[in-house]
């Protein structure tokens, strides 16, 4: 029965790889979210890149809630936990914490576990300022930090219609595929 479904997966899944006994499917998605207060007098900074706006994130790192829901998960479609367990905000040391050392952090552990990241859709929930004029900027700084090409991270932006104009959020999905050469 077992040999069976490793053909059949074979052939649908070029990368299967039935060695990944851990978990017998030929890929694995991750879900991810972050929010944050905003606040005069701090930076925006989504996806690493610095946006021009009134009001930043309020938060013991640098408040990048797209990086940080995307690190959340990459660790969350290998089952390693979140963050917060790497990174305590209770630790000095991680005080405006760079959120790209955070996210290199989670695709070391994806890559760990024995897989890699395929593709990314993110979500950002801000009512000002407006990132439409950024989505291009932003989806190829993600890109580029997760080794992607641009088309393989689809950004979103929406507003919350006013019901949460004091704070920023990000929703993350990923696509993680098993690496062809992983013991
Ligand atoms: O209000 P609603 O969420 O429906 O707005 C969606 C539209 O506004 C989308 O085209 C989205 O890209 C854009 N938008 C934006 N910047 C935001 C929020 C939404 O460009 N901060
Ligand atoms: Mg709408």
């Amino acid at each position: 029965m077992q040999r069976q479904a490793d053909g059949i997966l074979r052939q649908r899944h070029s990368r299967y790889n039935p060695a990944h006994d851990s978990c017998p499917l030929p890929y694995r998605i991750g879900y991810g979210e972050d929010a944050h207060r905003l606040s005069a007098g701090r930076s925006l900074v989504l996806g690493g890149v610095t946006v021009p706006a009134e009001r930043g994130a309020v938060a013991h790192s640098d408040g990048d809630v797209i990086l940080h829901a995307l690190s959340d998960a990459l660790l969350a479609g290998v089952a390693a936990g979140d963050i917060g367990q790497y990174f305590p905000d209770t630790d000095a040391a991680w005080k405006d914490l760079d959120s790209a050392q955070i996210l290199t952090r989670a695709l070391d552990v994806t890559r760990e576990r024995g897989y890699t990241l395929a593709q990314l859709s993110l979500v950002v929930t801000l009512d000002q300022p407006r990132l439409g004029p950024l989505r291009a900027e932003i989806a190829a700084h993600v890109a580029a930090l997760c080794g992607l090409a641009p088309g393989e991270v689809g950004l979103s932006f929406k507003t919350s219609e006013r019901l949460a104009p004091d704070h920023v959020q990000a929703r993350v999905t990923v696509l993680l595929l098993p690496e062809a050469d992983h013991e």
